[in-house]
C-alpha cells in the first residue's frame, strides 16, 4: 500500500503529538563511526575483478575543433583504448530544466573533457592521457565577461518607476558590487566505477540526485534508464557539482562497455576545478530608495554574469531580493555574457550566496546613510505581503531572528568605525539577514516495521554529508514509537523507491515527508489492529496505546508491515510565499597595519520550521557560515585573461577557510512550524546558512575600520589602502 499525499492542504501537526522524543534532539549520525574509521566506502574505493582504470583527457585550447591521434599512445604500456564519443553530452546541470552542456565535437573551453583513456593501471592511464596527441584547429573566443561580444539581456521585473523613486527619495544607495567565480570543491572528487552485465549497467558513483542521474546517464549513452542502477550510499559533499552526472560517469560507462570489463574513473582535483561547474562571477548594482524613516520606496538589483554560449543556466541572483524587503518601485535587469570559460552552474545556494552579499551590504550602507541601526532598518522594511506577487507569507520569523540574535550576540556593545581598538586591531560587528525559498519535491520511501521492534527505511535519497541517515531514522522512530537505534536506513540505490535527491535544501523535508507518510500508513494498520482511531494511537518505546488498550507492538504483528510513503508538492507551494529566514552576526578584527581580517566569533539565529535534529541542522549552518567566511574573505577562481583557463585549480591555490580562519560559530534556532510546507512543518536549512552570511562579515569590517568592501573577497589589498 502507498500512503500518498499531494500537499494541497495544511496538515495536522502530528509530530507535536507523537511524544517519542526521537526527533529534534541532537542525535549523532549513525554512520559517523563508519566515516571517521574509513569503513564507509566511497565511489573511488570500490573495486571490481579485472578492473581497468580510466583518466579524463582535457582540452588544451579555448575554442575550436579537435581530433584525437590514437596512434600517438596505442603502443604505450597498459594501453586499452581511448574514446571521445559521448564525452560531449556531459550534463552539468542535472535535473534543472535547462539545457545540458552539449558541445558537439568542438572545444568550448580550456579544460573541457574531450576523451577518456583506459589502461591496466591508474598510473599508466594518467601517463597515456598526458601523452595523447590531440590535433586542434583553434579559433578565437571571448573569455572576459566584461568585454564579451555576445550578451543576453533580460528585464526580470519592472514594477512602478524606480528612477522616479530614486529621485524622490530622502535617502538613496546606488552601489556596485563584484563577486568572483567559485568552485564547489567537495572533499570527495567525482568518481565512477562502471560494470556491465549484458545490456545492464551498474555504476558506483558520487551523485546527489540519483533518479535524475539515471535518466541523464541513459540519455548520454542512448539506452533505457531501467537498465541502469546507480549506487551512491556515501557522498563526500556535492554543493551542486553532483546534481547532474559529470563526464567521468559517461567515460567509465563507455570504456567499460567497449572493453567488456569494469572501468573506474576518478577525477583529479584539477579535473573537478576545470570540468564540472563553477559559480559565475557577478557584477551587481543595487539601488535603494528610502523615505525619511528609512522605509524602502524603491529597490533595484541588476547583475551581469557569464556562461558558455547556449548554456541554459543562469545564477538566480535576485531570488531573495524579490520577497525579503518592501518597496513598491522595483526593477531587476540581468545580463549573461557568453564566454568560453567552464560552464557556470549550481554551486551551494545558487542565487542567494552572491545576491544577498550585495543586497545585505547595500542595506548596511542604507542604515549608515539614514543613521539608524541596521537591525531596526531591516525590521522596518519587512513587508506585510509579498511586494511583487501580493501573496501572504507562511511562517516568517525574520524579526525574531534579528532581535533575539542581537540580544544573544551582545549587539548593544557595538560601536562605530574605529571606535573599538585592541592593540593594532580594529574590532567591529556586522549583521545580515538570511532568506531562502523553501521547496518541496516529490519523494518516495518504503518503511518496514518488524515484530521484533526494529524498522527499516529504504529510499534512493542521498546523504551528501547533510545527515540524511540520521534524520530519516529519527522520523521513522518518532512515528513508530521506537528508539532511533532500532531503525536502519538504506540510501543511495536506484533500485529503492525514488526519493527527492539532495539539492536546493529540499532533501530533509521532502525525503523526510515520504518516510513520515510510510510510517503513518503503518500507524493506521496498528490502530486498526488495536481497535482505535489512528488519531487516538500512541506509540512509545515499543508499546501501543489506544482506546482502552495498551499492548506491546509485537503482539499486534504477525509479520513485518511494509508501507510506502509518497509526497508530492501541491497547491500549498504556491498559495503563500514560503521561505526560511535567519540573521547572521559576525565580530571581526581588522589589522590596522596590514589590512588582514580575522573573524572572531559569529552567531546565526535561524528559523526553518520544525528542526528535525538540532545537531545536524546546526552543522548545516556551521557549514553555511564557513562558506560565508570563505566568500567574504578568501574564495576566488582566477581565470587566465588570455585563455579563460582556471589558473588556481587546486586547494593550495583556491583558498577556502581553514581551521585558523574559522572561530567559534554559534547557532540558535527560533521555534517555528510551517504548516504550508509539508506534513512535518519543516523547512530547508542547508543553504539558508550561507544566504547573507558573507555580508555579515563585510558589514563587520566596515563597522570595525570604516572601509566598505564592495569587491569580494575582502583580501588585505582591498582594505589596507583605505585605512
Ligand atoms: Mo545545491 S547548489 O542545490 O546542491
Amino acid at each position: 500500500m502507498t500512503e500518498h499525499l499531494k500537499m494541497d492542504e495544511v496538515q495536522p501537526r502530528l509530530l507535536d503529538e507523537t511524544g517519542q522524543g526521537a526527533i529534534t534532539r541532537p542525535m549523532d549520525r549513525p554512520e559517523g563511526p563508519l566515516k571517521v574509521s574509513g569503513r564507509a566506502t566511497y565511489a573511488a574505493e570500490y573495486k571490481a575483478a579485472n578492473m581497468a582504470f580510466g583518466v579524463m583527457v582535457r582540452a588544451g585550447i579555448t575554442k575550436g575543433g579537435y581530433s584525437i591521434d590514437e596512434s600517438s599512445v596505442k603502443d604505450m604500456d597498459g594501453f586499452l583504448g581511448v574514446w571521445t564519443d559521448h564525452m560531449i553530452r556531459n550534463s552539468a546541470q542535472g535535473m534543472m530544466d535547462t539545457n545540458p552542456v552539449q558541445l558537439g565535437q568542438r572545444v568550448q573551453y580550456l579544460g573541457q573533457p574531450i576523451a577518456v583513456v583506459a589502461a591496466e593501471t591508474f598510473e599508466q592511464a594518467r601517463h597515456i592521457a598526458n601523452r595523447l596527441k590531440v590535433d586542434y584547429s583553434p579559433e578565437d573566443g571571448d573569455v572576459d565577461p566584461e568585454t564579451a561580444s555576445q550578451v543576453d539581456q533580460s528585464v526580470a521585473l519592472d514594477q512602478g518607476d524606480l528612477e522616479q523613486a530614486m529621485k524622490d527619495a530622502e535617502f538613496t544607495v546606488d552601489s556596485t558590487y563584484t563577486t568572483k567565480p567559485h568552485n564547489s570543491a567537495p572533499m570527495e572528487p567525482h568518481a565512477s566505477l562502471a560494470e556491465w552485465d549484458g545490456e545492464k549497467l551498474t555504476l558506483h558513483g558520487s551523485y546527489q540526485m540519483l533518479k535524475y542521474n539515471k535518466n541523464e546517464l541513459a540519455d548520454s549513452l542512448d539506452m533505457d534508464a531501467d537498465d541502469i542502477r546507480i549506487l551512491a550510499p556515501y557522498v563526500g559533499g556535492g554543493f551542486g557539482s553532483k546534481l547532474g552526472i559529470a563526464a567521468e560517469a559517461v567515460g567509465a560507462a563507455v570504456a567499460a562497455k567497449a572493453l567488456k570489463r569494469p572501468v573506474r574513473v576518478v577525477m583529479s582535483r584539477q579535473n573537478v576545478f576545470e570540468m564540472v561547474v563553477r559559480r559565475t562571477e557577478t557584477r551587481q548594482r543595487v539601488r535603494l530608495a528610502a523615505d525619511k524613516d528609512g522605509r524602502l520606496t524603491g529597490l533595484g538589483h541588476d547583475n551581469r554574469q557569464s556562461n558558455l554560449p547556449d548554456e541554459g543556466f543562469s545564477e538566480p541572483v535576485t531570488l531573495a531580493t524579490h520577497f525579503l524587503y518592501g518597496g513598491e518601485n522595483r526593477r531587476y535587469e540581468q545580463e549573461v555574457a557568453r564566454v568560453h570559460r567552464m560552464a557556470a552552474g549550481s554551486v551551494r545556494a545558487p542565487g542567494e550566496a552572491v545576491g544577498m552579499l550585495a543586497l545585505e551590504n547595500a542595506m548596511d550602507e542604507l542604515a549608515e546613510t539614514v543613521g539608524i541601526d541596521p537591525i531596526d532598518l531591516r525590521v522596518r522594511n519587512i513587508p506585510e505581503i509579498h511586494p511583487e506577487s501580493g501573496k501572504q507569507y507562511s511562517s516568517r520569523s525574520l524579526a525574531q531572528c534579528l532581535k533575539e540574535g542581537a540580544a544573544s550576540f551582545g549587539w548593544d556593545q557595538r560601536k562605530g568605525p574605529k571606535e573599538r581598538r585592541e592593540g593594532e586591531w580594529y574590532v567591529g560587528m556586522g549583521v545580515a539577514a538570511a532568506a531562502r525559498t523553501n521547496i518541496l519535491m516529490e519523494s518516495k520511501a518504503r518503511v518496514t516495521l518488524n515484530p521484533d521492534g526494529t524498522a527499516l527505511v529504504e529510499t534512493d535519497m542521498t546523504d551528501i554529508g547533510t545527515g540524511t541517515y540520521a534524520i530519516l531514522g529519527q522520523i521513522a522512530a518518532e512515528m513508530l514509537g521506537l528508539d532511533p537505534s532500532k531503525v536502519t536506513v538504506d540510501l543511495g540505490d536506484t533500485d529503492l523507491p525514488a526519493g527527492s535527491g539532495s539539492g536546493g535544501s529540499w532533501g530533509a523535508a521532502s525525503a523526510g515527508s515520504s518516510v513520515f507518510l510510510g510510517a503513518k500508513a503503518i500507524r493506521a494498520k496498528l490502530a486498526e489492529r488495536l481497535g482505535c482511531e489512528p488519531s487516538a494511537l500512541r506509540l512509545q518505546d515499543g508499546m501501543a496505546t489506544g482506546g482502552n488498550n495498551r499492548r506491546p507492538l509485537a503482539e499486534l504483528m504477525e509479520g513485518p508491515i511494509a508501507e510506502e510513503g509518497h509526497i508530492e508538492p501541491g497547491d500549498m507551494s504556491d498559495e503563500m510565499q514560503q521561505a526560511g529566514y535567519g540573521a547572521h552576526f559576525a565580530e571581526v578584527a581588522v589589522n590596522s597595519v596590514t589590512g588582514e581580517v580575522r573573524v572572531r566569533r559569529t552567531l546565526s539565529a535561524m528559523a526553518a520550521g520544525r528542526i528535525l535534529n538540532e545537531k545536524t541542522a546546526a552543522s548545516q549552518v556551521h557549514g553555511g557560515m564557513i562558506w560565508g567566511i570563505g566568500t567574504a574573505l578568501h574564495e576566488a577562481i582566477e581565470h587566465d585573461p588570455r585563455t579563460g583557463h582556471v589558473v588556481n585549480n587546486d586547494l593550495a591555490e583556491y583558498h577556502v577557510p581553514v581551521h585558523l580562519d574559522v572561530p567559534q560559530l554559534d547557532v540558535m534556532f527560533i521555534e517555528e512550524r510551517d504548516d504550508h510546507a509539508n506534513p512535518m512543518q519543516v523547512k530547508g536549512i542547508g543553504e539558508l546558512g550561507l544566504a547573507g552570511a558573507g555580508a555579515a562579515v563585510t558589514n563587520a569590517i566596515y563597522n570595525a575600520c570604516g572601509v566598505r568592501v564592495r569587491d569580494y573577497p575582502a583580501t588585505p589589498d582591498r582594505i589596507f589602502p583605505h585605512l
